[in-house]
């Protein structure tokens, strides 16, 4: 599998990047669906571009990175603190997409009780993360 590890790698990093667009993306439209009036189309709308965004784009997308990144990992190995570290951001990523998850389903039903501050809030979780992962796995500093 070593010499496919390139090929990994540039799959690894291209499903990475339509998982972060997603993650990126989908608390930005619950800032404006909180705007918009429960059964009004505009609401509809929102629900639809919600679930498919989440069920089609970042659920595939989440998973196709952990698959190459664990076979990167089990190329290389468990070596440097920095990956570690990236495990840590990674794995709070995943829990992120889990609560989005958990909002999609709330909007679905008409049952956010959140306000548009809370998701600009939650909205700065993955540009914290990325900016911690992207140092780890190109400083790679400790
Ligand atoms: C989902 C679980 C993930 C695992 C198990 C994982 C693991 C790995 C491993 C082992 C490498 C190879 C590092 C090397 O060759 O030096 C790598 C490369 C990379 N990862 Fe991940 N990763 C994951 C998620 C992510 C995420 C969420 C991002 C971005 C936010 C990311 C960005 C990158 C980048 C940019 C590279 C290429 C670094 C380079 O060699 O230049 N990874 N990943």
């Amino acid at each position: 599998m070593a010499d496919f590890y390139l090929w990994i790698k540039a799959a690894h990093v291209m499903a990475v990047i339509a998982w972060m667009a997603g993650l990126f993306y989908l608390p930005r439209l619950f800032v404006y669906h909180v705007d918009a009036q429960i059964g009004s189309v505009q609401s509809e709308t929102f629900k639809v571009m919600e679930r498919r965004l989440y069920k089609a784009i970042m659920v595939p997308a989440m998973l196709a990175s952990w698959v190459f990144g664990l076979m990167l990992v089990s190329i290389i190995g468990l070596e440097g603190t920095w990956l570690w570290v990236k495990w840590v951001a990674v794995l709070g990523l995943t829990g992120f997409q889990g609560l989005l998850g958990r909002h999609v389903r709330l909007f679905a039903a008409d049952q956010n009780c959140h306000t548009g501050r809370y998701f600009r809030i939650i909205n700065e979780v993955p540009t914290l993360a990325m900016i911690v992962i992207v140092i780890m796995v190109i400083v790679k500093p400790f």
